[in-house]
């Protein structure tokens, strides 16, 4: 029996590995769909489907009025580097980076790229930045222009306050760009309530399209004002505005079949009941997963409080017959593909609670390790 073939129970019980990581990810059979058919950059369909996702990402963080959606090609990263090297000018500017884990430590490397100023203000990967040092920082460095985070970090799965930190952010009159990648369209975010300069989101992610294309929502004044700022032509936010703004069409050839997957996908996101539904799936998956394999014996890194239903990291077992290769294999032979640590100072592993996956899928999961745990003669302490 090859692996390809064969998945335990579930609704989503499909021809294909469930993917339990934090992308690509599980995505629904209609997303797949849509990209059946070809399209051509200058389609008027095309043009219209591009518009049309603009105006829906734009509204999902009710930024509508104030910012325009700059779509782009390529992964998470891309829209990321973008948006530091568009709005962060070369000269003149400090940006302050908050980090706690690999996604914050990202931006860090891409601005020392860059040769843009920055400095930076971490906490251990278990623990979010304090609000009150942030506002402390902010008052005593008027040079700080800029001040960037992760919303949800996902090497361990913390929920950062990027709330909290962005009014903060805003009292202080600097600029706040958020990396939301990993958690746009299923944490809660609007604009009036975090109030951000860009946020740099995924189609790939929790709007469950499929990956190649990404996003930055921008302030549109400040989008204006970084012209010609860029680094990189490829990933000047400006540009590909000033651009699609004038015809509708990208600058450069588009990933039609993304573009249209992403459609689909927001399409389903909408019938579904949009963000609130999304959350709620999402966090009962997260539920059924934490609860299920804390009475395996497995032990979450986080506490409930600082958690965010997007990915959870779990402490390796330290069983001696617990080989995590094993494991890993063993699952990916039953339809389901987990995700390695990437914790600087633990052995753990991570299981994504995103996707086109419903909370009894994670019951079978969790089914599904026990029975593997049986097989490698496991017996993990539930003490
Ligand atoms: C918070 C965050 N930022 C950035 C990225 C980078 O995205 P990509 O791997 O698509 O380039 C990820 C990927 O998981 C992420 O979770």
């Amino acid at each position: 029996m090859t692996s390809e073939f064969f998945l335990t129970g579930g609704k989503n019980k499909q021809h294909s590995p469930l993917l339990l990581t934090p992308g690509p990810l599980t995505t629904a059979h209609a997303t797949r769909k849509a990209m059946l058919r070809d399209f051509g950059a200058r389609d008027s369909v095309f043009i219209d489907i591009t518009r049309s996702i603009r105006e829906r990402l734009l509204s999902l963080a009710g930024a509508t009025e104030t910012h325009t959606c700059v779509p782009l090609q390529g992964s998470g990263t891309f829209a990321v580097e973008a948006m530091l090297g568009t709005l962060v000018p070369r000269a003149g500017s400090l940006v302050l980076v908050l980090v706690n884990g690999a996604y914050g430590r990202r931006m860090v490397e891409i601005l020392a790229r860059l040769d843009r100023s920055y400095i930076v203000y971490e906490t251990e990967e278990t623990m979010p930045p304090i609000p009150t040092q942030i506002e402390q920082l902010l008052s005593h460095r008027q040079d700080i222009t800029h001040v960037t985070m992760v919303h949800c970090e996902t090497t361990t799965g913390i929920l950062n306050p990027v709330e909290h930190i962005s009014h903060i952010v805003a009292r202080h009159g600097r600029l706040f760009l958020l990396d939301s990648i990993s958690a746009f369209g299923a944490l809660p975010l609007d604009v009036q309530t975090t109030p951000f300069t860009a946020l740099a989101g995924s189609a790939g992610k929790c709007l469950e399209g499929v990956p190649g294309l990404a996003f930055v929502l921008c302030h549109r004044t400040a989008l204006q004002e970084a012209a010609g700022q860029a680094h990189a032509i490829s990933l000047d936010l400006e540009a590909q505005w000033t651009a699609m703004e004038k015809n509708g069409q990208w600058r450069f050839t588009p990933p039609t079949h993304v573009v249209v997957a992403l459609s689909t996908a927001l399409d389903l996101f909408s019938a579904a009941g949009g963000q609130p539904a999304r959350l709620a799936r999402y966090t009962e998956n997260c539920r059924v997963l934490i609860e299920g394999m804390k009475a395996l014996g497995f032990v979450p890194l986080l506490p409930a409080a600082l958690q965010s239903p997007i990915i959870v990291t779990f402490h390796m077992p330290t069983a001696p017959a617990f080989l995590f290769e094993e494991f890993y294999r063993r699952m990916r032979c039953h339809g389901y593909v987990l995700y390695t640590g990437k914790i600087a100072r633990k052995e753990s592993f991570r299981v994504g609670c995103i996707g086109a996956i419903e909370p009894e899928d994670m019951a079978d999961m969790v089914k599904t390790v026990n029975h593997v745990l049986h097989e490698m003669h496991v017996l993990l302490s539930t003490e």
